[in-house]
């Protein structure tokens, strides 16, 4: 049976999450599938920002760290991300960016296990480049002499040994959208001794997750992704409340000190979650990652999920539908139950394409060397979408559109 317009419609007629797409700010026209790059802008985020601005910051300037909350921001953002990752309240906080995040917790998690005589930090080949650049730039600058191991990802668990201090792993891969049994790889890792970090940043609201349930050791995520924090959005950080006042981490700045306003000569850790962090919050970016999460407060995550399989499924099956023998490949699994909230494709034409697709009022992204990523936020991606984008595709493959001189340049951001 082949898909329909008319049966996408009716999906969406019944879509119990349809009524979140009008919390947001869309271009009209626009068919907006890069929700897992920069998720789109919070219609509350507006009056929030001109809240916070004008109001807290305007007229309570310095008083509105106690009046306005902001000291708490961090605490309070954090425990409102903890459902969407099966946290308990106290594990999470929110602070700086996923890259300076993940140095703090591998650095915390590598102190507690060198005391074990355990160097090593494994991770894969094409992990998110920022992940792999921490981790090389901690091997660099940390005593101890880490040292970084690559390996397959379904290799990982049979070489983990005696030296193996800590895995890292991003949950759903940024490319394919491959999605790693959490569960398994935690337990046969602990099964070694080793602890497991994870980055979330592609699974923080696209796909529920339970860190409690895999008994999960370490975490960090993004807030400008499918939180819709916006632009360079705070990120944040889990730590397992048995490590809570057992960590050290190096980034140990006077917000994660037991006393900040005691301005002590000497760091002593806080001994709770907000030993992660490090300095001053970006209060104004926070207030509007808050809105976003917000939103997620009246999400039920497993409709969330039950959409996402059904537009990439749907997306997957146009596709092949309507665009077979246009060169494409699919670069994700097809198998939705390993699969996040995304589809790639391949092809050698990949950023023209892409260029051309947004020309066209389809915004996808292009990741080099050859992938149109394509991401699937279910609170404001409609399944009508999902028909005209393949629509626009075909159409750019079968006049090639793609060919236009404006496409072939590079931009700095693709
Ligand atoms: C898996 C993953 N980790 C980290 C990041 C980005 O980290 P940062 O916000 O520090 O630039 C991204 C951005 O796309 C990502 O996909």
């Amino acid at each position: 049976m082949t898909l329909s317009l008319h049966t996408l419609r009716e999906w969406d007629s019944t879509d119990p999450l349809a009524s979140f797409r009008d919390e947001f700010d869309l271009p009209d026209g626009l068919i907006y599938l890069n929700g897992n790059s920069l998720g789109a802008l919070p219609k509350a985020a507006k009056q929030r920002a001109q809240q916070v601005i004008e109001q807290e910051w305007g007229q309570g300037l310095i008083r509105s760290w106690n009046t306005a909350d902001w000291v708490n921001q961090p605490r309070r953002l954090g425990q409102k991300i903890t459902p969407l990752i099966g946290a308990k309240a106290e594990e999470v906080v929110v602070a700086d960016s996923t890259s300076v995040n993940l140095f703090k917790v591998v650095a915390a998690a590598l102190a507690l296990q060198q005391k074990k005589g355990r160097h090593e930090i494994i991770t894969e080949p094409g992990n998110f480049p920022t992940d792999r650049y921490i981790l090389q730039g901690l091997c660099q600058s940390l005593a101890g002499d880490p040292v970084l191991t690559t390996l397959p990802a379904t290799e990982i668990t049979d070489r983990i040994s005696e030296q193996t201090a800590v895995v890292v792993l991003t949950h759903v891969h940024y490319k394919s959208g491959q999605m790693h049994d959490m569960k398994a790889i935690t337990r046969k890792a602990h099964e070694q001794g080793a602890l497991v970090v994870w980055d979330l940043s592609h699974s923080t609201g696209a796909v529920p997750v339970d860190l409690n349930g895999a008994d999960a050791d370490f975490a960090v995520g993004c807030g400008y992704k499918y939180l819709n924090g916006g632009p360079g959005a705070p990120a944040f950080i889990y730590v397992a409340e048995r490590f809570h006042g057992k960590v050290e981490q190096p980034l140990s700045g006077w917000f994660g000190h037991s006393a900040p306003f005691a301005m002590l000569d000497d760091y002593e850790a806080v001994g709770d979650i907000r030993q992660m962090l490090t300095g001053t919050p970006s209060v104004v970016a926070n207030s509007l990652l808050e809105v976003g999460l917000d939103i997620y407060g009246r999400v039920d995550m497993q409709q969330l999920r039950e959409k996402s399989v059904r537009l990439t499924d749907a997306f997957i099956e146009l596709v092949e539908q309507s665009c077979a023998d246009r060169g494409f490949t699919l670069a994700s699994p097809k198998d939705s139950k390993v699969r996040g909230s995304q589809v790639s494709l391949t092809h050698p034409q990949g950023y023209a394409i892409v260029q051309a697709l947004i020309d066209q009022g389809v915004i996808g992204d292009y990741r080099a060397p050859d992938i149109l990523r394509f991401g699937f936020a279910p609170l404001y991606v409609r399944f009508e979408d999902i028909w005209l984008a393949v629509e626009t595709l075909k159409n750019v493959m079968d006049k090639e559109l793609w060919r236009d001189e404006r496409f072939q340049k590079q931009q700095a951001v693709t």
